[in-house]
C-alpha cells in the first residue's frame, strides 16, 4: 500500500481518538528512542520469589522439572533469602515441604511445626523482606488435597478446612509473616482468616488472596517440588471441586469480588500466562494490588525450550514477565525472580 493510500485510509478514520501517525517506525529507530517511548518498565520491585523449604533434606536439592529451582533446607533458606534481598526483590513466598503429613495437615498449624519454624527463621534472617506464607494444606496432608476429606461425599470438607486454615494463618502471622496467602480456593477462607487474625492481635498482617485460581495443567512441576501430588486412593482424583474451571471468566470476577468483600488486601490470578485476560479484567474492575502467579509449568516450558536451543531462554523469560505487567499486574510471583532481577540490574 502506498503512503497516499494509507493517508486516505487514516483520513477516513478521523473519528478515531488517536491522531494518525503514518510512520510509527520513527519511534522504533534506535535503542534510545525505544527506551524513550517505552510504556512498561519491569523492575526487581515487581517480583515475589517462591521458596520451597523441605524439612527432610540435609542439603539443597534441585527440582528436576524446574532447572534453577532448589528445595532448601531450613538452614540453606537463609543464604537464599540474603541473595533475594541483595537483588532488591522485595518479597518471598514460602512453601513448606512436610515430612509430618497427616489427614488434616496439622503440622502446618502446630507451634514448633514446619510453618512456624520456617516463617520465624525467614523473618529473623531478613526482617526487611516481605515474608509471605502460602496458606494451604496440600503440602501437609497425606492424601495431597488442600484440606481434610469428607468421606461421605468424597470431597474436601470446606468448613473444616477453613477452621484449620484460620489456625494456620494465625500460626504463620505470630511467627512473623507479613502476608498470608490462602491458596486452597475454599469458600469463606478469606473471611475466616481475617477474623482469626484480628482476634489474635494480628490485625497488621495482610492477606493476598489466590482469588481466581484455576484447576490447571500447569502446576505439575510444583507438585513434584512440594510433594503434593494426589495419592491413588483417598479423595477425589483431581482438584476440580475447589479450583476453578479454566473455561470461566465471569466467575473469576465473582470470586475476586467475594475475596475483597471478605477482607483481601491484595488479589492474585493463577496461573498467569494463559489467563492474561482474567488478570486484565481483575485489575480494571477492582483496582486492588493485583498479582499474577507465573506458575511452575510456565517456567519449565521456557527452561526446557531454552535448553533444547529452541528459544532464547532469557529473551523469552523477560518478555513473559513484561507481559504480566503490561496486562495490569502490580507484581509477579515467579521462579525466575532472582535471575530476572539480576538481569535487570546488569542492563
Ligand atoms: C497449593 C499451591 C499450588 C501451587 C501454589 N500453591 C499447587 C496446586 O494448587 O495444586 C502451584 C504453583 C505452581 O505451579 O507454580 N495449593
Amino acid at each position: 500500500m502506498s503512503l497516499t493510500q494509507l493517508k486516505t485510509q487514516s483520513e477516513q478514520q478521523a473519528t478515531s481518538p488517536y491522531s494518525p501517525i503514518l510512520r510509527p517506525r520513527r519511534l522504533r529507530s534506535s535503542d534510545a528512542m525505544r527506551r524513550l517511548v517505552r510504556e512498561t518498565v519491569l523492575t526487581a520491585n515487581d517480583f515475589i520469589y517462591p521458596i520451597f523449604v523441605d524439612e527432610g533434606l540435609s542439603e539443597p536439592q534441585e527440582v528436576s522439572s524446574m532447572p534453577g529451582v532448589w528445595r532448601q533446607t531450613e538452614k540453606s533458606m537463609e543464604t537464599l533469602l540474603k541473595q533475594v534481598e541483595a537483588a532488591k526483590v522485595p518479597a518471598v513466598m514460602l512453601f513448606g515441604v512436610s515430612d509430618h503429613k497427616d489427614h488434616e495437615g496439622t503440622d502446618s498449624f502446630r507451634k514448633g511445626g514446619l510453618m512456624d519454624r520456617m516463617v520465624k527463621r525467614a523473618k529473623d534472617t531478613c526482617p526487611d523482606l516481605v515474608i509471605m506464607a502460602d496458606a494451604c494444606f496440600c503440602e501437609y496432608t497425606d492424601h495431597g488435597h488442600c484440606g481434610p476429606l469428607d468421606h461421605v461425599h468424597n470431597d474436601v470438607d470446606n468448613d473444616r478446612t477453613i477452621a484449620n486454615i484460620a489456625l494456620q494463618a494465625v500460626t504463620a502471622a505470630e511467627a512473623g509473616a507479613d502476608v498470608i496467602a490462602p491458596s486452597g480456593m475454599m469458600d469463606g477462607q478469606v473471611a475466616a482468616i481475617r477474623a482469626a487474625l484480628d482476634e489474635s492481635g494480628c490485625e497488621r498482617t495482610a492477606i493476598l488472596a489466590y482469588a481466581a485460581k484455576y484447576a490447571s495443567g500447569f502446576y505439575g512441576p510444583f507438585r513434584d517440588a512440594a510433594g503434593c501430588s494426589l495419592g491413588q486412593g483417598a479423595g477425589p482424583a483431581n482438584r476440580k471441586t475447589y479450583q476453578m474451571d479454566p473455561a470461566n471468566g465471569d466467575e473469576a470476577m465473582r470470586e475476586v469480588a467475594l475475596d475483597i468483600e471478605e477482607g483481601a488486601d491484595m488479589v492474585m490470578v493463577k496461573p498467569g500466562l494463559a489467563y492474561l485476560d482474567i488478570l486484565y479484567r481483575t485489575k480494571q474492575a477492582f483496582g486492588l494490588p493485583t498479582f499474577a502467579y507465573n506458575v511452575s509449568g510456565e517456567y519449565c516450558m521456557i527452561k526446557a525450550a531454552g535448553r533444547n536451543g529452541w528459544i532464547d531462554e532469557e529473551v523469552a523469560m523477560m518478555e513473559m514477565l513484561m507481559a504480566f505487567k503490561r496486562a495490569g499486574a502490580d507484581g509477579i510471583i515467579t521462579y525466575a525472580a532472582l535471575d530476572a532481577a539480576n538481569i535487570l540490574q546488569r542492563s
